[in-house]
């Protein structure tokens, strides 16, 4: 058994089909990378898998437990609950304007630990909580290289920098898969280095990640398997020797010639 397991995602918006049929799975400590060209449905694909979308059939399975079947009903604390199986970095960093650096990474974690408390805390349980939840933020900063920036604000931070605090804010949650949606596309070429090499040193043996990305050297270097999407079909799927090497559908072939002219 996988670990994620993804059976035939179906998802239409109106009479618009967006993904038709996704298969695919992926062992404990597995990166993944999808690529494809705009408007093919890689962002839907993880909005579905972290339940911001839901399909329209399918199954999502991790770990063994279902969290998303056809015909499956659930309230907005269930979801808010099965999602927390995954962390999503967005291109767009969208930290929290008003709060510090450690508190982005420290808020989600307090207020998790407040609401899933069966008793009221005690004030000497909940600073022993909250001094963990600190302790762990500011060693999650350490890791993106941001020690320095904690009682910064994001806007004092370039963008390289805020989205390293976005990376941080998701491991926060301790998601069993962490999804990345063109982490590094709406940053300055200059800084993109810094974020893919975060995610570069991320990798381990525990850490499942999917990478939407246009970052083909990237997706080469890091990847595990390699998924090419295509008018919201999986048109190929391979290790990055394959797909990148010898790819057998002539779409592939197409779009990694295109991307090759203008990366
Ligand atoms: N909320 C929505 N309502 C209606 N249509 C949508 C919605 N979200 C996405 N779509 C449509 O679904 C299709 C796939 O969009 P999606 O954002 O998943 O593509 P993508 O592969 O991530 O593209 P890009 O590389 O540009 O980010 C597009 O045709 C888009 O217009
Ligand atoms: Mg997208």
């Amino acid at each position: 058994m996988a670990f994620l397991e993804i059976e035939n995602i179906y998802k239409n918006f109106g009479k618009t089909e967006v993904l038709k049929g996704i298969n695919f799975s992926l062992e404990k400590g597995e990166v993944l990378a999808i690529i494809g060209s705009s408007g093919s449905g890689k962002t839907t694909l993880l909005r579905c898998m972290n339940f911001l979308e839901q399909p329209d059939e399918g199954k999502i399975k991790v770990n063994g437990e279902t969290l998303f079947e056809s015909g499956m009903q659930f309230s907005d604390r269930e979801a808010r609950e099965k999602r927390l199986h995954f962390g999503l970095v967005f291109q767009s960093f969208n930290l929290f304007p008003q709060y510090t650096v450690l508190k982005n990474v420290s808020l989600a974690p307090e207020l998790l630990a407040v609401e899933n408390s069966e008793k009221k805390l005690s004030r000497a349980e909940k600073a022993e909580i909250f001094r963990e939840i600190d302790e762990n933020s500011r060693r999650l900063l350490d890791m993106v290289g941001l020690s320095e920036k904690i009682e910064s604000y994001p806007c004092e931070l370039s963008g390289g920098q805020q989205q390293r605090v976005a990376i941080a804010r998701a491991l926060a949650m301790k998601p069993d898969i962490l999804c990345f949606d063109e982490p590094t596309s709406a940053l300055d070429p200059e800084l993109t280095g810094e974020v893919l090499r975060v995610i570069r040193e991320l990798k381990s043996s525990d850490r499942t990640m999917i990478v939407v990305t246009h970052e083909m050297n990237f997706a080469k270097g890091v990847a595990d398997k390699v998924i090419f999407m295509a008018d919201g079909v999986i048109e190929e799927i391979g290790i990055p020797d394959e797909v990148f090497g010898n790819p057998k559908s002539e779409k592939t072939r197409a779009f990694l010639e295109k991307s090759l002219e203008n990366p």
